[in-house]
């Protein structure tokens, strides 16, 4: 790191206050960040650590909508939920504030105003849909139809739900407006728009030329981004809730929420310069204030091209240095979904298992998605809890601490002359810090993490190699050494391990009886003298039991079960049934000997189908997809308890199962690969 910065500037996405903070939320933005920003305070730069929750957006108001109350009761409601979470969490940010505080509005009003006085912005005029009932302009997603692509008929106006395709408003057939219920109107309308594509030279050179450094996973999307040609993007909405577009010819419209929140990052901060009596300036617009966004994955457009080119225009600010951001976090194998309420909550998760917070920031470092999506289970969390910080971290400090205390009343013994392993053992421990830093500095957070822990595994292993508790009986001078350099990695882990787990660094420090120190004084084999006095040893880590987790599993199936029943709840063809209806049915596999068209029937077949068992004759409803002759030796599935039932004058004995897609169209549900007639499909 070039140590002549002075000031770090770090930023983390704003959540939308409209849910409550998830794992994934954690593991892709605020668990790395705060590890960085932590980071940097040990080595003694000068950092503000911004957060905030976004507090706009149409998601926001249809919540509200939806619950019958107002915006800003919904936003109020997440942004202490949030906040406090974040802070149980031990997220150490200078300040976390809101984007609906006046500040904010004031702040990113008069940033829109110096563009536009400035004629940075583009006017044009558009067709909108408007609801003449509800009197007011409509966000695609209060609009619903039919989807062009599919058919399916409750798409939204920004997306088909069915087919994933993204939509305007404008393609729905029989578009209707959710406000009212009522076929929306063409309206007319003006918007500004920041004119994307005049930047793209300049964001071609400043992207992917001279920040080649930044992950391949943010470098690549900014790649394809200016590959496929930036447009004009309109910076403001016909809307009610935000902040109040500052025109006299704008009644009634708001600024884009991605205008407004990133500005949210400067507003928070002059609100922090407010509060502690700072100047927020030097934090924004000092050249040599390094400027970093921790963001997901979906942000990263928002954060490369579009407010870098706002700040750009601005002209007064500096550009990030760098937009560290993170895939995606899955939960059991399934994607994070807060409609679908599949997420382990973090407010949740404080109440569930209280004094655990470092456990968690650990499990999300370990399995943080820096390079590509990765997964949580609690099968893990629990073995990242059971087998690594107790087993190894905890394990190293209980031993060396309580054999202190056994054989020198808990005074550091002094170090004798030093053999081969020790020497060896304190060079491994001296390069450990600048070793994790670098991973730090490189935004390789898992990689800086099992660095730590290596710490740690230095410490048991030397234990081990050197058994005190075997030598003490006939050299106790030996194992004043080896507990005195014991001690020492203990000091040095509570300095590495605090920004990863800082609650365990503090109890750390606690037994050890020492103050916090700061980073340039880990690798240090002197970092406790000799004679000084420690207190009694206290666990840092509890295990982790299977009821505990298992806790948690059904937690999560009863999200699944519930989800479940909505499903079939919204699309009740047929009733929920239990295992035990399912478990009646006999499927067999079985060959179709003889088929023939059934007289007058064009829709019936009756055929001859060997079960294994017996022969049977089944009257199926496939005679208009497939000829007699074609389907002889045809392998099938076939309902064999079916009690059987007289069709036309003919006894069917049993059903053939079908595919059947929309168009109605048949096809066998078949083994992929023969199978003897007779087996069992279950
Ligand atoms: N609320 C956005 C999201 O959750 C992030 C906003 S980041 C900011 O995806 F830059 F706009 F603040
Ligand atoms: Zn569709």
């Amino acid at each position: 790191m070039d140590k002549n910065s002075k000031r770090y500037t770090v930023t983390t996405a704003l959540p939308y206050a409209n849910g409550p903070v998830h794992i994934g939320h954690l593991a892709g933005v605020y668990v790395p960040a705060d590890i960085y920003v932590r980071y940097l305070r040990s080595i003694g730069f000068d950092v503000l650590f911004i957060g905030g929750s976004d507090e706009h957006g149409v998601p926001i108001t249809i919540k509200a909508r939806k619950e019958n109350t107002t915006p800003q009761a919904i936003v109020d409601r997440y942004h202490s939920i949030i906040k406090q979470s974040f802070q149980e969490l031990g997220i150490s940010f200078d300040i976390y504030s809101r984007t609906s505080s006046p500040m904010h509005h004031k702040t990113s009003s008069e940033f829109f105003t110096k563009l536009y006085n400035e004629g940075k912005f583009i006017e044009k005029t558009s067709e909108q849909y408007y609801d003449e009932s509800a009197q007011q302009f409509l966000a695609d997603r209060y609009i619903t139809g039919t989807c062009p692509h599919c058919n399916y008929e409750k798409a939204y106006g920004d997306q088909c739900e069915s087919c994933g395709t993204s939509l305007n408003a404008t393609d729905l057939i029989n578009p209707i407006s959710t406000l009212s219920g009522n076929p929306p109107v063409k309206r007319s309308t003006k918007h500004w728009f920041l004119p994307l594509d005049q930047y793209e030279t300049w964001l071609k050179q400043w992207i992917l030329e001279d920040h080649k450094e930044w992950k391949p996973n943010v470098y690549g999307q900014c790649k394809s981004w200016l590959d496929q040609g930036l447009q004009p993007r309109a910076v403001t909405r016909d809307l009610d809730w935000g902040v109040k577009v500052p025109l006299s010819d704008a009644e009634g419209k708001v600024l884009y929420v991605w205008f407004d929140a990133p500005i949210g990052y400067i507003s928070i901060s002059k609100e922090w310069a407010e509060q502690t009596g700072k100047d927020w300036k030097p934090y924004w617009k000092d050249a040599d204030t390094k400027l970093v966004h921790f963001i997901g994955k979906d942000n990263i457009v928002f954060h490369c091209i579009i407010f870098p080119t706002m700040l750009k225009t601005e002209g007064s600010y500096i550009l990030p240095e760098n937009v560290p951001a993170n895939e995606f976090l899955n939960l059991e194998g399934d994607k994070i979904s807060t409609s679908r309420n599949w997420a382990v909550w973090l407010h949740e998760y404080l109440v569930d298992f209280p004094e655990k917070q470092d456990v968690l920031r650990y499990t999300l470092c370990a399995n943080a998605p820096e390079t590509k999506d990765n997964d949580f289970t609690w099968k893990d969390f629990q073995a990242r809890n059971n087998n690594e910080l107790l087993a190894v971290f905890g394990n190293l400090v209980n031993r060396t601490v309580v054999l202190t205390h056994k054989y020198f009343e808990g005074k550091v013994p002094a170090q004798n002359a030093l053999n081969e392993i020790d020497t060896s053992v304190l060079k491994e421990l001296a390069a450990f810090p600048e070793k994790i830093a670098k991973s730090i500095e490189n935004y390789r957070f898992r990689e800086a993490l099992n660095e730590m822990m290596n710490v740690a595994r230095l410490g048991n292993k030397y234990l081990t190699d050197c058994e005190p508790w075997k030598v003490f009986k006939t050299d106790p001078e030996r194992v004043k050494t080896v507990l005195n350099i014991s001690l020492q990695i203990c000091a040095n882990l509570a300095i590495v391990c605090e920004p990863f787990i800082p609650f365990t660094a503090k109890k750390l420090n606690h037994i050890l009886n020492t103050s916090s120190k700061k980073w340039n004084e880990a690798g240090s084999a002197n970092l406790l003298e000799a004679g000084h006095q420690l207190n009694e040893a206290e666990l840092l880590f509890v295990k982790i039991e299977d009821a505990e987790i298992e806790q948690q599993v059904n937690k999560l199936l009863e999200t699944k079960k519930a989800n479940q029943m909505a499903a079939v709840k919204a699309n009740p063809s047929k009733e929920l049934i239990d295992f035990e209806d399912f478990a009646k049915l006999d499927i067999r596999c079985g060959t179709i000997l003889e088929a023939v068209k059934v007289p007058k029937a064009k829709k019936l077949l009756q055929l001859k189908v060997d079960t294994g068992i017996d022969q049977r004759t089944v009257i199926s409803g496939i005679a208009e997809y497939f000829e007699p002759e074609q389907i002889i030796g045809q392998q099938v599935s076939i309902v064999f308890n079916l009690a059987p039932k007289n069709l036309r004058g003919v006894e069917s004995q049993g059903m053939i199962l079908m595919g059947e897609d929309a168009d109605g169209k048949l096809v066998f549900v078949s083994p992929t690969q023969k199978i003897k007639e007779g087996s069992e499909i279950k």
